[in-house]
């Protein structure tokens, strides 16, 4: 088992990773989760396919165990959602003490977040992601939240969990499309601070796409080791954890133009990812060799979705991203594999280039 420590002016925990992991969780959480009840929410797909090893195992263990489901997917990712599940914690007897566990992908981890963070003003949360973005992403860093009909993420609290229980072996039911999105995020890490990460998308990639157990393990560790360091250093995005939206201005702008419909949050990020390579280089940042290698190692990891996007748009879009501070677009471009800089100054001509060149490649 790898263990991975994060550690925040809020609470320090450890990530703990490994094949199999969820059958061992009794033993592995029996210290943090003491004689407390355990509430272990998901949703139904996961449930049937992974919620027994892990429920057999608290059992095993000696712990009282509750499961919650909630509905899947991004529209049950609302403030609904969460009181309906407060409502089913109060009626089975939930108090103050009791711990939950969220075992989905992002969406039941925001949603579990969340509501650990408010139900009888807070409860400790242990996530147990069971998608890659929510392995490498979504469980790490304490964010929680929900949508609004006004957009994405709107409501949310920071509030860490107790520990991460990342098993990877889960990763074997993911549908192709969502694994290889999650790896966009991942490969995202290794631009960001992690040249040896990089390379095994490139040197392994036949392996890691056909989720060979040894590389897909070693991937999901050196990703949540360079996100654990990035929000041990800055809990509250202030201003390093902003080198984590490498790829998500425009990918943003992409979703919200797509109505979140089209392409899924990683392959919106890899095309932003492939703008933040091009603009790093027409802006004289970043060499074209290594541009290339960067926009090809991206590409090669399958077709991503074609898409219909207008420039202008984009453009507009950027301009009312939540992100934006004080009506200043920021960018994280890469100035070399592991190495990425923030930058509020990019030219409109520069950002329009980038997005006819995706555009472009979007098109063959
Ligand atoms: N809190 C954060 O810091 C943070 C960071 C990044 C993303 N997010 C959020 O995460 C959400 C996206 O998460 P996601 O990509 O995991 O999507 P998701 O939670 O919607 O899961 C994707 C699909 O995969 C299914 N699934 C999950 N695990 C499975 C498994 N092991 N086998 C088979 N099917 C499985 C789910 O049922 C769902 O249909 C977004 O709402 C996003 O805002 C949060
Ligand atoms: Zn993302």
């Amino acid at each position: 088992m790898i263990r991975i420590p994060v550690s925040t002016p809020s609470r320090s925990y450890e990530v703990l990773i490994g094949s199999g992991l969820l059958a061992d969780a009794g033993e592995c959480l029996g210290e943090i989760v003491g004689n407390r009840r355990v509430f272990v929410v998901t949703a139904p797909a996961i449930r049937r396919r992974w919620s027994k090893p892990l429920l057999q195992s608290l059992a095993k263990a000696g712990m009282r165990v509750n499961l919650l489901e909630m509905q899947d997917g991004e529209p049950s990712k609302r403030l609904a959602t969460l009181e309906k599940l407060a409502e089913k914690l109060v009626k089975a007897g939930a108090d103050r003490g009791i711990l939950l566990i969220a075992l989905g992908g992002g969406v039941v981890g925001d949603v579990t977040g969340f509501l650990a963070s408010i139900y009888m003003r807070g409860v400790d949360v242990i996530q147990a992601p069971t998608t890659v973005l929510a392995q490498v992403d979504a469980a790490i860093g304490g964010k929680t939240g929900v949508n609004l009909q006004s957009g994405k993420n709107l409501l949310g609290t920071f509030h860490q969990p107790r520990a991460v229980l990342i098993d990877p072996a889960v990763l074997a039911t993911l549908p192709a499309r969502e694994y290889r999105a999650g790896l966009y995020e991942s490969l995202k890490c290794g631009i960001i601070g992690d040249p040896g990460l990089f390379r095994m998308f490139e040197d392994r990639r036949r392996e890691l796409l056909d989720r060979d157990t040894a590389v897909v393990e070693k991937v999901i560790a050196d990703s949540v080791r360079l996100k654990a360091s990035v929000v041990s250093a800055d809990e509250r995005e202030g201003g390093l954890r902003q080198v984590l939206n490498l790829g998500h201005t425009i990918g943003h702008a992409i979703e919200a133009e797509t109505r979140y419909v089209q392409l899924l949050h990683g392959e919106a990020v890899a095309w932003g990812m492939i703008a933040a390579t091009h603009i790093a280089l027409s802006t004289g940042k970043l060499d074209s060799v290594t541009a290339g290698r960067i926009t090809s190692t991206i590409l090669s990891l399958g077709r991503l979705p074609r898409m219909k996007i207008q420039t202008a748009s984009i453009v507009k879009r950027l301009h009312s991203d939540k992100k934006t501070r004080q009506g200043v677009v920021h960018f994280i471009l890469p100035r070399d594999i592991g190495k990425v800089e923030i930058v509020s100054d990019v030219s409109e001509p520069a950002i329009k280039l980038a997005v006819e060149e995706i555009r472009k490649l979007a098109r063959n």
